[in-house]
């Protein structure tokens, strides 16, 4: 049994950085806790390809890792023991005052876990979104997650009831905006959509989709399915798909690429990505990131499933869920319909999400 942990003044806060959408996340916070106390970035190697990890350091100036550990891909159980064991090493060996975990990635249910073990106080950001949906991975992880997070960081209102009905006592709940809409708001004089139409070769009107959701692109006859209607979006626009490792080999082998329209790439970093997105005329999508960025970039935004952990993306924002079928006259729809208006924006997505979490951190820290 290990000792209780004891926060000391000087111990660090540590970040716990795994997949894509942590680093989007972490960026705002990071720098908002510059110079207020020590701060330690270990990356946990979930996601390991240049174009899946170190563009983004690069791109959003996020500190070279202290450690990358290096677990990589494979299974759920396999993966995530491996970040156990990795992770709570690490914690033992920097004795951190607190550990920060991000979204609900395999990375942020092992980080919370290795840290709840070691005593050590975790703070969850992007608390409280519940899809209802115990058949993702995501959903499991941010439950558990939130279980064992001393300060839940809430990017949306709703969360705050989500967290309640679990148990979760208000007081840990905090209700800071949203760190990846900080950063979107930071670059968007870096989203240039014409560099990126000539970049990729794309026609004024055209649609990005992306798809890695393992309900949709893991078994071969769905992945075929999707593949079918995306080509009857095709059939009405260029398609671009910068496609995710996940989902490459069984969307190649359904064809993806065989319709003329479509173009298939490699993933993008954070700024060609974000600028695609900007100049899309609507993005098909299953990420949970890709439904809150078009919500303040004002593109239409089609999410290619049954539910949604960020229902405030549909009530403010420019996002619909659509099945396989409705996919193709949802599209046409929103070619038909053009940009949209300015939206009401969802409270406190202003840019400033990055600063608060660091004064909730650090007064929990004790300044
Ligand atoms: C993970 C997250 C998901 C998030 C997504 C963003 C979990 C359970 N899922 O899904 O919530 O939306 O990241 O991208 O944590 N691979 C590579 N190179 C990489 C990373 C992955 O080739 O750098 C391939 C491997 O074949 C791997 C597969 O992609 O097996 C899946 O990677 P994994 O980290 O398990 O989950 P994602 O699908 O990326």
């Amino acid at each position: 049994m290990s000792a209780p942990h004891v926060i000391q003044a000087g111990n660090p806060v540590l970040h716990v950085l795994g997949a894509r959408p942590n680093f989007v996340k972490a960026a705002p916070v990071i720098r908002a806790l510059d110079g207020r106390v020590q701060q330690v970035v270990v990356h946990t190697g979930q996601h390991y390809d240049e174009r899946m990890s170190e563009i983004f350091f690069r791109e959003l100036s996020l500190p070279e890792p202290d450690v990358n550990l290096g677990v990589g891909s494979g299974g759920h159980a396999a993966q995530t023991a491996a970040l156990l064991t990795g992770l709570a090493d690490e914690f033992t060996r920097r004795s951190p005052a607190l550990v920060i975990v991000y979204g609900d990635v395999n990375s942020t249910i092992a980080a919370a876990l290795a840290a709840a073990k070691l005593h050590i106080p975790v703070a969850h950001v992007e608390a409280g979104l519940r899809s209802f949906d115990m058949t993702m991975p995501e959903e499991v992880n941010r439950r558990l997650t939130d279980q064992l997070a001393d300060l839940c960081l809430v990017t949306s209102p709703e969360a705050i009831g989500h967290l309640a009905a679990e148990g979760v006592s208000p007081d840990r709940a905090h209700l800071v905006g949203n760190p990846m809409i900080d950063t979107l708001l930071a670059n968007l004089d870096a989203f240039d959509t014409a560099r990126a139409r000539a970049t990729h070769g794309l026609p004024e009107r055209y649609v990005l989709a992306t798809l890695h959701r393992p309900a949709n692109v893991d078994d071969p006859d769905t992945a075929a399915a999707l593949v079918g209607h995306l080509h009857g979006v095709a059939d009405l626009a260029d398609v671009v798909i910068p496609v995710h490792p996940r989902g490459r080999a069984t969307l190649l082998a359904a064809g993806l690429a065989d319709h003329p329209a479509v173009h298939v790439l490699e993933p993008l970093g954070y700024i060609d990505f974000v600028a695609a997105v900007r100049g899309a005329a609507a993005v098909v999508t299953d990420s949970g990131g890709l439904q809150e960025e078009t919500t303040i970039l004002g593109v239409p935004c089609l999410t290619v499933r049954p539910n949604t952990e960020r229902p405030i993306t549909i009530t403010h924002g420019t996002n619909r869920l659509v099945s396989f079928e409705d996919l193709v006259p949802e599209a046409r729809k929103a070619l038909e319909a053009g940009p949209h208006d300015e939206r009401r924006r969802p409270p406190l997505w202003d840019g400033q999400a990055g600063p608060r979490i660091a004064d909730i951190i650090m007064e929990f820290l004790g300044d």
